[in-house]
């Protein structure tokens, strides 16, 4: 793995649950791994007053607990973190900070704004004053951006004014994962495929974030967010641009980032009539999960009572071009359902004569199916013989992961996300259009969600989330992949 220049990674927000669940453990993965250049610094800002010693102190009982494996190296990652107060409010604190960096163009200075973005045009301005928004200077925004098309467009804009759009990494973790590079390698780096990736062979697609846990005492932000603004604006739409775009002129962020949004533009845009047919929504009930029995999501700390956000969202979604028209893709994602499950599914079409009497089981089994979680890896279901007498079929499985194969440390998607930015490669953080693309295209849900009367539609905690949902794929003779 090459090693990154010397490099400042500035954490905003650096006391709060993402710092402590996923940028220092992956921070501390890429130091292990020799990725970080020796001079390479954290300086963490947090609003409480406390020195360094008080810091690393929260990040043993708070951030450790995620490291799988700490070795006696993490002295030595230890010794790269500083820690600053700060309030994003307070311009002699923004002041301090470029004191402590120094105002360095020639020096990488990542800052990672893990806030909520409430705050992120208060820093963007306060990071400006004093000099550190110079070329060296990278800004990493975290989701949500903006809780509908209006507000984000006004975030964007704001971070516009202090830095220019390739200094701007919006991040979204999904992907940074390895399948999701990996179904970019299958696709554009073989010839097999890309033939068979269209309307006339592929029958049918299936994106599915399926979570086990319950929002996790994130109440509160989440009855403000739902599943909708979530997960399925950023991290579906995303997996589902990777799935449908066109092979890039070359590799650069843009070129790649130019495919995605026609893709996003091509959506066939939501009717008031079909909205109805193509979407459901639904919101957890009392249930079991993990053989424990848990709340509904309206009893959950910080949620209110009669709240109507919804905690579980599948929808039709059709792409309007020539290689996508008519071929349905189905995305999903709930919270409290009964699997940890993400996985990208492309259902082809079935032979056109059936030479074998296959049993109704063995029907329109080619599929290849992308998982990311709760493991990675990638494979292709076909049809073989039995072996033995008689010509009967039965199902085979090609594994195409070659990162198995190879035994070699796996990434996790923060780590391979956080080394992308020290390099400056945008290629798979989003475009301020792709994010308004996406925007406008689920804004349509939103409105007529905060117009009618009607709940979401109740699911047991523990259950695949509510009936609706099947019936989206079964009017076309489909059926969600629940194979774990
Ligand atoms: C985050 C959402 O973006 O993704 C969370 O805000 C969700 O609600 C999380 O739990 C899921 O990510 P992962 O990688 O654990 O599937």
């Amino acid at each position: 793995m090459a090693t990154t220049q010397p490099f400042d990674m500035v954490l905003f927000g650096a006391t709060g649950d993402l710092v402590m669940r996923k940028i220092l453990p992956s921070l501390y993965a890429a130091h292990r791994s020799g990725a970080l250049h020796a001079d390479g610094r954290i300086v963490a800002l947090g609003r409480t007053a406390g020195d360094l010693s008080d810091y690393l102190a929260q990040v043993q009982a708070q951030s450790m607990p995620h490291i799988k494996d700490i070795g006696d190296d993490w002295a030595a990652f230890a010794a790269r973190i500083s820690y600053l107060p700060l309030d994003a409010g307070e311009k002699d604190h923004f002041q301090r900070l470029a004191d402590t960096l120094g105002v360095r163009p020639d020096r990488v200075t990542v800052c990672y704004l893990a806030t909520a973005p409430r705050l992120f045009t208060k820093i963007c301005a306060g990071l400006r004053d004093v000099g550190l928004n110079h070329a060296g200077v990278r800004v990493v925004l975290e989701k949500p951006l903006g809780h509908d098309l209006q507000s984000s467009e006004e975030i964007n804009a704001d971070v516009a004014r202090h830095f220019a759009e390739n200094q701007i990494y919006r991040i979204d973790h999904y992907l940074g994962k390895e399948s999701v590079q990996n179904l970019m390698a299958l696709r554009f780096g073989n010839v097999l495929l890309e033939p068979l990736w269209r309307r006339e062979w592929i029958d049918h697609v299936q994106i599915t974030i399926a979570e086990e846990i319950g929002v996790e005492g994130r109440g509160d932000f989440y009855d403000r967010t739902g599943a909708l603004r979530d997960m399925m604006q950023n991290h579906l739409l995303q997996l589902l641009c990777m799935v449908a775009m066109e092979p890039p002129a070359n590799f650069s962020a843009d070129a790649v980032r130019d495919e995605k949004l026609k893709v996003l533009k091509a959506l066939r845009p939501f009717s008031a009539d079909d909205l109805a047919l193509r979407v459901v929504r639904g919101q957890y009930r009392a249930g079991v999960a993990d053989g424990q029995a848990v709340p509904g999501y309206q009893d959950e700390p910080n949620v209110a009572p009669e709240s109507s956000t919804e905690t579980f969202v599948a929808l039709r979604a059709e792409i309007s071009n020539w290689r996508w028209s008519g071929v349905p893709f189905y995305l999903r994602t709930g919270k409290r359902l009964a699997a940890r499950l993400a996985e990208i599914v492309i259902s082809f079409r079935d032979v056109p004569l059936d030479l074998f009497q296959r049993p109704n089981s063995l029907q329109s089994t080619n599929r290849l199916v992308i998982r990311l979680q709760p493991e990675e890896s990638i494979s292709l279901h076909m049809l073989g013989k039995e072996p033995g007498e008689g010509m009967r079929l039965q199902p085979t499985v090609l594994n195409l992961d070659l990162h198995a194969a190879s035994r070699r440390r796996r990434a996790d998607a923060y780590e391979r996300l956080l080394l992308d930015v020290i390099h400056g490669r945008l290629g798979l953080f989003m475009r301020r259009d792709e994010l308004a693309a996406a925007w406008s295209w689920v804004e349509p849900i939103l409105d007529s969600w905060a117009r009618e009367d009607t709940p979401p539609r109740p699911y047991a905690a523990g259950s695949w989330g509510p009936a609706a949902s099947n019936a989206l794929l079964s009017r076309s003779g489909a059926a969600w992949h629940e194979e774990i």
